[in-house]
């Protein structure tokens, strides 16, 4: 299983914060932010790790990071050129990927939960993770069927679909790479992760399973001070880097 951290964007939502850093560079407590998903990924075993950063901060990045030996993994890095969606990750990682599976975290997802056993017991098509929240039209959502089985996702729906946000954390076997170049941009001009999930979804190949822990997107600066708190009172004496 290879791992990527996708670490682009522009951080338009937290100007001026971002205005000369990146915004997965930001402190979150005692750590820049992208430790807590690459902690996630060491945590469960992942030993091969592209981070695709900006082309502004790619240098930050390197500097701050290296070659992952201080953290007994290693990384490769590539540029994202523009902020074109997260399904674009899988095409420019496509060297990377190979023929493996990939799990994919972004770079402001925060998760309290150890993923190593659903890593760990992956047998192909697509995994996803879904978390109650109350402003669910933030994300992206999912539609449960009487089953608990998951029948449509929307990305940032305008009218009400359900609670459950699909949170940044995916597990694709290596087809991910050839779906993700048969995508055309959304209205936002994005390469939209939430039409690769309904094209596994369509071919019955997608399976969502629950957070348990806390959850959070730190995109905001509502949910940056929020997980600035939870990381003092909660995650920063479960880290390993
Ligand atoms: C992205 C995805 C969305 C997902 C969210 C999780 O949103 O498009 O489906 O729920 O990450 O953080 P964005 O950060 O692009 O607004």
């Amino acid at each position: 299983m290879r791992g990527i951290i996708l670490s682009g964007g522009s951080g338009t939502r937290l100007r001026p914060l971002t205005k000369i850093t990146s915004k997965q560079l930001l402190p979150v407590y005692h750590r820049p932010m992208i430790y807590y998903p690459l902690n996630t990924l060491i945590k469960a075993g992942i030993k091969e790790i592209l981070i695709i950063v900006a082309p502004e901060s790619a240098g930050d990045y390197l500097n701050l990071l290296g070659s992952g030996k201080e953290f007994g993994v290693k990384f490769t890095y590539e540029i994202q050129d523009k902020p074109e969606g997260l399904a674009q990750a899988f095409i420019i990682g496509e060297n990377f990927i190979d023929k493996e599976d990939v799990v994919m975290i972004l770079g402001d997802n925060i998760f309290e939960d150890d993923f190593s056993e659903e890593i760990k017991s992956f047998k192909g098509g697509a995994k996803i993770f879904a978390k109650k929240v109350p402003d669910p039209e933030r994300f992206g959502v999912v539609k449960f069927d009487s089953n608990l089985k998951a029948e449509k996702i929307i990305e940032k729906p305008v009218e009400y679909l359900s609670n459950f946000a699909v949170t940044g954390l995916y597990i694709y076997d290596k087809r991910v790479v050839e779906i993700a170049k048969t995508m055309k941009p959304s209205e936002r001009g994005e390469l939209e992760i939430t039409s690769v999930n309904n094209i596994y979804l369509e071919k019955g190949e997608l399976e969502v399973a629950m957070v348990n822990g806390e959850w959070l997107d730190a995109g905001t600066f509502d949910s940056l001070l929020k997980a600035q708190n939870f990381a003092k009172e909660k995650l920063a004496a479960k880290m390993i880097i």
